[in-house]
């Protein structure tokens, strides 16, 4: 009997490619194919690639490189590497690493199974790259590219789970490569989500994100009778699931009506990742945003009124160029009046093609590496704060696992997504606990057990 062809994934960068991978792991099973953790023992095996940053796009490569002897030592290996550093190099990665024998952008990875066999055979090298017409994952793609539907989805949900609604952008931020390399929005059908959604919660699944570039800009340019983003959340919140979250939301495209469902819906989280950039209204303008500092002020506090307990996280850019030292300040002082939760936040990264790769004055790099730790060390008083704040409050935590650091006690997170441990027995996990906070530190919190579960 032949053994079956064995599969070794590796997922860089954001939870898109988590997604993506994740879906291709179901059709590779699906097709046959047995998932290996070893990679010496795989005949196949693929790299899920970012490539946001030139520091992610090199760490993808350093790791290319090191299968060349792999594939020295086992020629039928198939090696192949997907998703957006493959959009943006295409076949010249065919050049810079010859024992390379696949090239996949994001939106081709459902047609990897077929492409697979049809490498097997002739042991060309393929690359796929270019925009797609219907969103990856849906199911008109998936069929068309001969997938059987009881093979959609078919993974057993975890308690906390992805769920992607749109991919790809339209709004060309100045520094971003995201509209380049994953296409145009192109969104899911509303009917389509909501029964995937449906399916997870039956498999055990109490927590979704929803995960797109720009969810508020979810069906826009819809067909009749397929609701907006707003209209989305409404229907996804009848599915019996407990949380839901969105990641990434654009602050010019936050509606008033999005803002008025925290605190209407029950099951939101009460927690919001908006990313802000910079808090120069100069350099937001350059960024080319569309939004103020005024204006993402103003949308905070319109959000705080109607949840006062939300957390909030951010993303922000230093040193994109033209930044100056009051740019930056600017910077400062806003994570300082918004006091963000926690905040992610990068040195510009130039990438071909966007516009800001074209544009003067450029920051120097020790200057970046300044900036970042500057911002980085206040923010982590304020991340200190409010995690501080939380003390003696009583929170209600979804039980996710066994801590791996403080033995005995088990970790789950709030409903505003603060990372909170307390002793308690392996039997909660999967369920809604209240826990008095009773420890505070810079990423988690501890508490106790006040109530029964449910
Ligand atoms: N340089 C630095 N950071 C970037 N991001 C996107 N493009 C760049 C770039 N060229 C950051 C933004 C975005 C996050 C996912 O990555 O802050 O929100
Ligand atoms: Fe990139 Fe801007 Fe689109 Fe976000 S909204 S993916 S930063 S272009």
């Amino acid at each position: 009997m032949t053994r079956a062809r064995r599969a070794h994934l590796v997922t860089f960068g954001c939870q898109m490619n988590e997604y993506d991978s994740g879906r291709l792991r179901d059709l590779l099973c699906a097709h046959g194919w047995q998932l290996t953790e070893i990679r010496e023992e795989a005949d196949f095996i693929f790299f899920n690639t970012c490539s946001i940053r030139a520091k992610a796009a090199q760490r993808a490569l350093r790791r290319l490189e090191e299968l060349r002897p792999l594939k020295k030592n086992n020629p039928s290996l198939i090696i192949g590497l997907g998703g957006c550093l493959a959009e943006q190099e295409g076949r010249a990665l065919f050049d810079q690493a010859p024992w390379l024998d696949l090239v996949a952008g994001p939106q081709h990875l459902p047609r990897l199974p077929d492409i697979l066999d049809e490498i097997l055979t002739d042991r060309s090298q393929i690359a796929l790259i270019g925009p797609g017409e219907t969103p990856a994952w849906s199911q008109a793609n998936l069929e068309a590219q001969g997938a059987k539907p009881d093979t959609f989805n078919s993974t057993a949900g975890p308690l906390l789970d992805y769920v992607t609604i749109m991919q790809g952008c339209n709004n060309y931020c100045a520094y971003c490569v995201v509209p380049y390399l994953r296409g145009p929005e192109l969104s899911r059908p509303a009917g389509e989500i909501v029964s995937e959604i449906k399916g997870r919660v039956a498999a055990g699944s109490r927590d979704i994100t929803l995960l797109g570039q720009n969810v508020n800009a979810y069906g826009r340019g819809r067909l009749d009778g397929e609701p907006d983003f707003p209209g989305l959340l409404r229907l996804i919140a009848d599915t019996g699931l407990d949380r839901l979250r969105f990641i990434t939301s654009h602050p010019r495209d936050f509606s008033p009506e999005l803002v008025n469902l925290f605190g209407d819906l029950s099951s939101l989280s009460e927690s919001l990742h908006l990313p802000v950039q910079s808090g120069s209204d100069a350099v937001l303008k350059a960024m080319g945003r569309g939004y103020t500092r005024r204006v993402y002020l103003d949308l905070i506090e319109a959000l705080r009124v109607r949840c006062p307990n939300l957390t909030l996280t951010t993303d922000l850019i230093v040193g994109f160029p033209g930044e100056t030292e009051a740019d930056f300040d600017e910077s400062l002082s806003l994570i300082e009046t918004v006091g963000f939760d926690a905040m992610f936040s990068f040195k510009y990264s130039d990438r071909s093609n966007t516009v800001a790769s074209s544009l003067p004055d450029k920051v120097l790099e020790e200057e970046k590496s300044r900036r970042l730790i500057e911002l980085q060390t206040r923010q982590k008083v304020i991340t200190l704060a409010k995690n501080l704040a939380h003390l003696g409050t009583v929170l209600e935590v979804l039980v996710e696992r066994v801590s791996s650091r403080y033995p005995g006690q088990l970790t789950g997170r709030a409903r505003n997504y603060k990372l909170v441990h307390f002793d308690g027995p392996p039997e909660l996990i999967g369920q809604l606990v209240s826990v008095r906070v009773i420890e505070a530190f810079s990423t988690s919190l501890r508490g106790e057990r006040v109530e029964a579960s449910r």
